[in-house]
């Protein structure tokens, strides 16, 4: 018989403000993670915390993000990413992506399924 885990709740849906992001850790796949967490309404998005341009964190200090208009920007050198997709639009890194690590949203949680 298989058992199912339980879900890990990362945060309140409440806790980020909408249209911005927070940080988040977590164990992902066994490692423990800093993720970007950004809301819309009543969805939200998670990304690891790792720039695809030089591997450096996006938040400008810790746990803060540059978010506006549903644009996240790297604070090391300015990459910006849309956050409902994690693609990167303009900066030095155009064309890749965040690593995005799949969330729900369940009863106000944001939840790793
Ligand atoms: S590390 Fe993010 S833009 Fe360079």
């Amino acid at each position: 018989m298989a058992i199912s885990s339980p879900a890990t709740v990362l945060c309140r849906l409440d806790d980020i403000p909408d249209g911005e992001a927070i940080e988040v850790n977590a164990v992902v796949n066994g490692e423990d993670e800093s993720l970007v967490v950004w809301r819309r309404d009543t969805e939200a998005r998670a990304y690891l915390n790792i720039c695809p341009h030089a591997g450096r964190r996006l938040d400008w200090a810790p746990g803060k993000f540059l978010v506006k208009d549903g644009v996240l920007v790297c604070a090391a050198h300015g990459a910006s990413f849309a956050a409902a997709t994690g693609e990167c639009t303009a900066g030095p890194c155009r064309g890749d992506r965040l690593r995005s690590v799949p969330v729900a949203v369940a009863d106000g949680q944001v939840v790793l399924p």
